[in-house]
């Protein structure tokens, strides 16, 4: 089509240059289009992994950007101001002239009148700038859950994160999911910040501003994504040899899919044959006193991920590695390889043990 048409054009204008701006014009639609259509590809199940603050997708993330878009505005003109009244002093008077008369300038003591012009408009401008944040802050902390909103409780631990759904009796881990929202049916996701041990901080830059885990204190903080897709976070306080590696990966759903995702994690997972060594390793080598998975008699620890649903999960220990089985195996005979300092510790499991939980774990769809 584009060739007919530059052909029929060109045939009109044969002999003049507007042939040539049409097909300018075309190129740069085109390419124009293609710069867009990544944000057309954000209803599927991307990986953002650009954790960018100046590309906010949920609501209290556009209110944080549009006050530091104002914050940064008068920063640059202030800057803009000062550097130019130096960069002109500097190149102006860079010589000394042939009328200078080598004797000290006027001194000039308490005028009124300058000290007013470096004080006050500094005071205002800091002031507003106070006024501006506190209204950000209180209108995101005070902000009205309509009904359908979602909750969950986010626990950090060293180095990991529980995510309980308390309406739902779902508990998982390191994988958050949230349903999609929109600007007219709203499904914002309140989230409960705790900590087990020491002060974390979660921040998934594309949907809210920073908010610490303390431990015995209950933060609070909500998101309400606009594009569905993979987030991903970071642990932003230093907590311990492996804070680096206390990955976060929000993947918002749209509502029909994240429904269906939670139907998938209430259930239990079933047993079978192939299965039942690695369930009776797992229990005889103590991965039970830590972790839980649901059905399991002898699995109900809390001190570690709850592996009911594991193999549901795209990344093993909090996003160091790819859930796949040869980083499962690498983890299984030696936690301290992918992660060193990670609290679990190596169990010396045989060879045949390893196989075994193995195929169990990732059997837990
Ligand atoms: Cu948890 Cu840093």
């Amino acid at each position: 089509m584009l060739n007919h048409l530059y052909t029929r054009y060109s045939l009109a204008t044969r002999g003049s240059g507007r042939g040539w701006l049409l097909v300018g014009f075309t190129v740069a639609t085109f390419v124009g289009f293609l710069s867009w259509a990544p944000v057309a590809r954000a209803q599927d199940s991307t990986i953002r992994a650009v954790q960018n603050i100046f590309d906010p997708l949920s609501a209290p993330a556009e209110t944080l950007y549009s006050v530091s878009l104002l914050v940064m505005a008068v920063c640059a003109a202030i800057f803009l101001i000062v550097g130019g009244l130096l960069t002109y002093a500097i190149i102006r008077y860079r010589r000394r002239g042939p009328e200078d008369d080598q004797e000290e300038p006027p001194q000039v003591y308490g005028s009124a009148a300058i000290e007013l012009a470096w004080t006050v408009p500094p005071i205002l401008i800091v002031v507003m700038l106070v006024l501006v944040t506190a209204r950000t802050i209180g209108e995101i902390q005070h902000h009205q859950m309509p009904a359908a909103a979602e909750e969950i409780r986010v626990i950090g631990h060293r180095f990991w994160w529980e995510v309980r759904y308390p309406k739902h009796d779902v508990v998982t881990a390191n994988e958050i999911h949230v349903s999609l929202s929109d600007r007219k049916n709203r499904v914002p996701t309140e989230m409960i910040l705790e900590s087990a041990d020491v002060i974390h901080g979660f921040w998934v830059p594309q949907l809210n501003g920073k908010t610490m885990l303390v431990p015995n204190y209950r933060n609070t903080m909500w998101i309400e994504p606009y594009a569905t897709g993979v987030y991903l976070g970071n642990c932003t306080v230093l907590c311990g040899q492996q804070h680096a590696n206390m990955l976060i990966r929000v993947v918002v759903d749209k509502p029909d899919v994240y429904q269906k995702w939670l139907e998938s994690q209430k259930q239990t997972p079933v047993s079978d044959s192939q299965t039942e060594e690695g369930q009776k390793q797992f229990v005889a080598s103590s991965c039970g006193t830590c972790h839980t998975i649901d059905g399991l008699q002898g699995a109900n620890g809390v001190f570690a991920p709850n592996l009911t649903h594991f193999a549901s999960r795209a990344t093993l220990g909090s996003g160091v590695a790819p859930n796949d089985e040869q980083n499962l195996r690498s983890w299984l005979k030696d936690p301290q390889v992918l992660k060193a300092g990670c609290l679990m510790p190596n169990m010396q499991l045989t060879d045949n043990q390893v196989d075994a939980i193995l195929a169990y774990l990732r059997s837990l769809k």
